[in-house]
């Protein structure tokens, strides 16, 4: 027993030795890191913070780095931070796991800030029997097949590239849970669009991925084969986005591998940028012509996105579709806002280029009525709507259907990190890393896709019963107002007046 004893005690001791020496070791190589950064630290002229506080200069970086991750945990308020709030993403993350997103004490929003929207509820709203899910509109009355889409809510255009495989794969199966569209963005169509059998809105963006040819013209071939999908339900020609309004797509070629340089018919490696306008599209006239043209080879919707600046080309574009007849009018619009997301974009074309929504939403909706348009073309929203207030809000402005790209981004589990352009989305959503992919489970996630679509839904249907009216698409200005600088508030509908619809175009 007593020789056990002594062996343990020996064992014993020969392990806190070595750990002790390690632990030497360690000191005496961190003593001589700290040295030599000093050095460094100190002879270097290029970062005068270094210089002038050798080695704890170098902090600097790693805090501002790291303040991206965690100033929203410890320091910004609920109703603080940009792009979107503690509150808005909160909304989000809780619809997105389908538990309690009932609030205590008192609403945190200041309802008496400028631009605050707030609905006029009815004294006698209807009978929880009485309400009913929104009606269905139909888009593309004149095509050989037009869509009746499902849902008033969608999701909006992020291409395979810009998201990685899972997220994309999660968001056609959540997609086909919920009966909303998945529109593909530019990227082309890959398998994980079509791995949940969902509704799809194929996007041609200005480079034309997946339906070009060698010279990244428009190969009819290509396109008639996309639209040879029954699950690809429309096409939307994209003019522009609210990101990046005048530049076209970028996904940095880290992120073009094989797979998706295969998908849009480019050299893997390299940057896609695509051109910042359809080549061949440079007048109202052409446009229509193109619109034409796809809608002819597919049988298909075809619509138009863009972020509005400049509107007098609305007004022509309204003109030359009644030259021509009104079956040449693009089936749908997209209208984007200025401050709407993106994979990357330049700041300067981010921050100070295009309309936000509430001021193009208002200004398309009322050219299409005064043009005797509104019925012909569907108004579809985008741009910062992830709670049912913003989706109510655009309902009673006029838009036919909403779509969302970073609300389902945070339903898949979206931190707002902020990293989308570099392949290192902590969340695995923007990102072709395996390690960083690993943490998202497409099964899991599409659950989360299709809850927060189900609840926002429900949520706007909420809204439109309280301002007493049946189902959303009744929602109109008069049940909203808004705040004005002054601290009183005006009815949507005086703020934005309904125009006369032109006698030259009573429809
Ligand atoms: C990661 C990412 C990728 C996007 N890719 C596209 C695209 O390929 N085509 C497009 O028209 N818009 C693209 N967008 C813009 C969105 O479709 C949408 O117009 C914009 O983000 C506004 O909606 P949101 O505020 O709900 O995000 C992308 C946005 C994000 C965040």
């Amino acid at each position: 027993m007593e020789l056990l004893n002594h062996e343990y005690a020996s064992a014993l001791s020969t392990i806190l030795q070595v750990i002790a020496s390690l632990l030497i070791l360690a000191l005496g190589a961190g003593i001589v890191a700290i040295a030599i950064a000093y050095f460094i630290d100190n002879n270097q002229t290029e970062h005068t913070i270094r210089r002038n506080y050798p080695v704890l200069g170098r902090f600097r970086y790693l805090f501002e780095h790291l303040g991206e991750f965690f100033r929203q945990y410890f320091f910004a308020g609920d109703r603080e931070e940009m792009p979107f709030n503690r509150a808005q993403r909160a909304w989000v993350y809780r619809a997105a796991k389908n538990i309690d997103r009932t609030v205590a004490f008192g609403s945190t929003k200041a309802i008496r800030e400028p631009c605050s929207v707030m609905f006029l509820n009815n004294p006698f709203p209807p009978l929880t029997q009485e309400a009913h899910e929104a009606s269905v509109v139909l888009i593309g009355p004149n095509c050989r097949k037009p869509y009746r889409p499902k849902s008033l809510f969608n999701i909006s255009g992020m291409s395979f590239g810009a998201l990685s495989a899972p997220a994309v794969t999660a968001l056609s199966l959540g997609a086909k849970q919920s009966h909303c569209w998945l529109n593909t963005g530019e990227g082309g169509l890959s398998p994980y669009h079509l791995e949940g059998n969902c509704d799809l809105v194929f996007q041609i963006g200005t480079a034309k991925y997946g339906v070009r040819d060698e010279q990244g013209k428009l190969d009819d071939e290509r396109l008639s084969e996309i639209a040879s999908h029954a699950r690809v339900r429309m096409f939307e020609i994209k003019l522009s986005q609210g990101a990046k309004p005048g530049k076209g797509g970028i996904l940095p070629g880290n992120k073009v591998s094989e797979e998706i340089a295969a998908i849009r018919l480019i050299p893997a490696g390299q940057d896609s940028i695509s051109p910042n306008r359809h080549p061949e599209v440079h007048s109202c006239t052409e446009l229509l012509d193109m619109i034409h043209h796809v809608r002819s080879i597919t049988g298909k919707p075809v619509g138009i996105k863009f972020a509005l600046g400049d509107t007098q080309w609305l007004k022509i574009l309204c003109k030359t579709i009644h030259q021509r007849g009104i079956e040449s009018a693009p089936d749908f619009i997209t209208i984007d806002s200025a401050d709407g997301g993106t994979g990357a974009a330049p700041m300067a074309l981010m921050d100070d280029v295009g309309l936000p929504l509430r001021e193009s939403l208002p200004e398309v909706t009322n050219t299409l009525i005064q043009h005797g348009l509104r019925e012909r073309i569907r108004v579809i929203a985008s741009g910062k709507l992830i709670n049912p207030s913003d989706i109510a809000w655009a309902l009673c402005m006029g838009a036919d259907f909403v779509v969302s790209a970073r609300g389902f981004m945070m339903a898949l589990g979206c931190i707002q990190a902020m990293q989308c352009n570099s392949n290192s989305c902590p969340t695995g959503i923007t990102t072709h890393d395996p390690k960083l992919q690993r943490g998202l489970v497409p099964e899991d996630k599409a659950t989360r896709v299709a809850y927060y679509h189900n609840n926002l839904v429900h949520d706007v249907e909420l809204i439109a019963n309280a301002c007493g009216v049946r189902e959303p698409r009744q929602l109109k200005r008069h049940h909203a107002r808004q705040v004005t600088v002054n601290g009183q508030s005006i009815s949507l509908a005086e703020l934005h007046p309904y125009p006369e619809r032109s006698t030259s175009h009573p429809l």
